[in-house]
């Protein structure tokens, strides 16, 4: 969290730098700041969104052709002006900008206090600026200086023509190149507006790739939609289809991966399998629990990364550990993988960011190639992790049990999910409707059952961040141990229950609340008509293979919680509190 973004050449840096803190601000935007080389060192900041440090700057920008800006999501000392990033040191002669958290930071304050430095704000990032002037002024030169004082977080170097950029990640410098180096822990890169080297802070110089990103500029813009939340929804048929792309193979009734690097024999040898994720990312780790039980029959157990990562987890080498990410940032899913590693299991990433942190620390991965997502509630990226899990599974599941018949199956039917993605997506009007009815709800349960309890989990997610209604989900016959004592008339009760195995189970629960009073919403498959008394409204869903149901069925749910957002006047692409790549523990 927290974006960055720095910038040396010939042009004044302020235009260019806030340009690009803005495609940045959904990793962060409780304040945000510009240090600008101007003859001397200009520092200007203002706790709040971007759009408030423009107003404060005015149309008189400054000049000076090198800058860095910061975008804050807070950890250490409230959103305030005095805490907002670039943090200086005593004397004002450097500005620091800072992602991530510096767990030392009280006992480093305490020493440098005592040395005679003074602390002008709350956060941990100022010991780093303070650290850094002591080193420069005992005689090392600022590189050496800097290398001493910090480790590192995902920073690039942006390469342009005359003009070199960093930047938190490629969406802040797309305007201007697509040339990217991405930097690893540990490295130091030294950027002047013709010329950068990049050094290891153990080995010294080392060469790095310069990779070529493919995203270009309009596809991290709204493309005319009100929000990047509902575009993002609006593509899924699309991001399916590319999370497919060449991966099927009909004939066979399997796929292909470019990248997994794990071959057949050592696929052979996994006895269990460890998925481990965040957020909506741990949600589709769930759907792939049950995918790889069912038809690949693996055992395999579903783990919050920050959980994992800290509780001497059982992985060795027969076990294969799953990272889910969508930004490939994530810092409890990326310490957990290497976590894994280091006990000798396998790790696979599903990422959707190319050339991400998580993307580079694991043996193989399948990109989810969903395109960017902006929107900070995660939705095109979730039905891609959905379905590159079960294009695993497939991988899996016809190495072992799965018969060339049911593996043809599946291939079919991810093949047409696009256009029954599609389908769903012409539902949108409906549920605008229902989200009317639901604008003034304090609490909304979601219950499923099966591959839909993952998504009662997410559907009550999406509404819980961008709404601010309280929503709890549950695997719907759970609900009897606790959740029905809350059911009124008052409170709307969500089902997922498309005709799958256990459609019947579901009907009953669903008696079990409307005897309650409770006004329920059903997600249903069409011409299912057994609801059409008991639901108070219905959405209608295509059928298709029962593991595959989550990629359609959360769709409305995505919708829903969008619309009734919207309603509120809630900030969906930037709801309070929440930021998009989580790179704090
Ligand atoms: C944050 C985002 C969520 C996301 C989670 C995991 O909480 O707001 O939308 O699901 O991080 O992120 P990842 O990039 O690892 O999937």
């Amino acid at each position: 969290m927290c974006g960055i973004v720095g910038y040396t050449g010939t042009r004044t840096a302020a235009p260019v730098v806030l340009e690009g803190l803005k495609r940045l601000e959904y990793r962060g935007y409780d304040s945000a700041g510009l240090a600008v080389v101007n003859g001397g060192l200009e520092v200007f900041r203002a706790p709040g969104k971007i759009a408030i440090l423009e107003r404060e700057l005015g149309s008189d920008l400054p000049e000076g052709t090198t800058a860095i800006a910061h975008t804050r999501w807070a950890t250490h000392g409230a959103p305030t002006t005095a805490n907002a990033h670039p943090h200086a040191d005593c004397g004002g002669t450097l500005a620091l900008v800072h992602n991530g958290i510096i767990e030392n930071a009280g006992v480093l304050r305490q020493a440098l206090t005592k040395r005679g430095h003074v602390f002008r704000s709350q956060t941990d990032t100022e010991v780093l600026s303070h650290l850094i002037e002591e080193n420069h002024t005992k005689g090392m030169p600022l590189v050496d200086a800097t290398a001493e004082a910090l480790r590192g977080s995902p920073l690039l170097v942006a390469i342009g023509n005359g003009e070199n950029f960093v930047a938190s990640d490629a969406s802040a410098v797309l305007a201007h190149t697509r040339s990217v180096v991405y930097l690893d822990d540990g490295d130091i890169a030294e950027v002047k507006p013709t010329d950068y080297r990049i050094m290891d802070l153990d080995a010294g110089e080392k060469e790095t790739p310069v990779t070529h990103v493919e995203w270009d500029l309009a596809t991290i813009e709204r493309g005319g939609y009100a929000h990047f939340m509902l575009k993002e929804i609006m593509e899924q048929p699309e991001s399916v289809r590319n999370t497919l792309r060449g991966r099927l193979l009909e004939e066979e009734g399997t796929v292909r991966f470019g990248g997994l690097n794990i071959s057949a024999d050592e696929l052979l040898k996994v006895q269990r399998i460890v998925i481990t994720a965040c957020g909506t990312s741990w949600h589709s780790a769930l759907i792939g629990e049950y995918m790889m039980e069912e038809l690949a029959r693996i055992p395999t157990e579903v783990e919050y990364a920050s959980e994992f990562r800290y509780r001497n987890p059982i992985v060795d080498e027969r076990t294969l550990v799953i990272g889910i990410s969508q930004s490939g940032e994530t810092a409890d899913t990326l310490a957990a993988l290497r976590e894994a590693k280091r006990r000798g299991a396998r790790t696979l990433g599903l990422v959707n960011v190319v050339g991400s942190s998580i993307a580079r620390e694991v043996d193989g991965g399948i990109y989810l190639h969903a395109g960017p997502e902006i929107g900070v509630a995660s939705t095109k990226a979730f039905t891609s992790q959905i379905v590159a899990l079960a294009l695993l599974t497939l991988k899996m599941g016809r190495l072992r049990a799965l018969s060339i018949l049911q593996g043809r199956e599946v291939v079919r039917a991810l093949a047409k999910l696009p256009e029954l993605v599609a389908r769903v997506l012409t539902k949108a009007a409906e549920v605008e409707q229902i989200a009317e009815r639901l604008v003034r709800a304090q609490n909304v349960l979601y219950l499923g059952r099966g591959y839909n309890f993952p998504v009662a989990l997410e559907g009550a997610l999406k509404l819980k961040e961008i709404s601010y209604i309280h929503a709890e989900g549950y695997p719907a016959a759970e609900m009897k141990h606790g959740p029905i004592a809350l059911i009124d008339d008052l409170m709307p009760v969500v089902f997922i229950a498309p005709k799958d195995g256990v459609h019947q189970k579901v009907l009953s629960n669903i008696e079990e609340v409307k005897a309650r009073g409770g006004r329920v919403i059903a997600i249903v498959t069409e011409g299912d008509t057994a609801l059409d008394k008991l639901a108070d409204h219905r959405i209608e869903i295509p059928e298709t293979l029962d593991l595959l149901t989550p990629v359609l069925s959360v769709v409305p749910l995505q919708l829903l919680a969008y619309y009734i957002a919207v309603r509120r006047g809630c900030n969906v692409d930037q709801p309070r509190n929440l930021a998009k790549s989580v790179t704090v523990e």
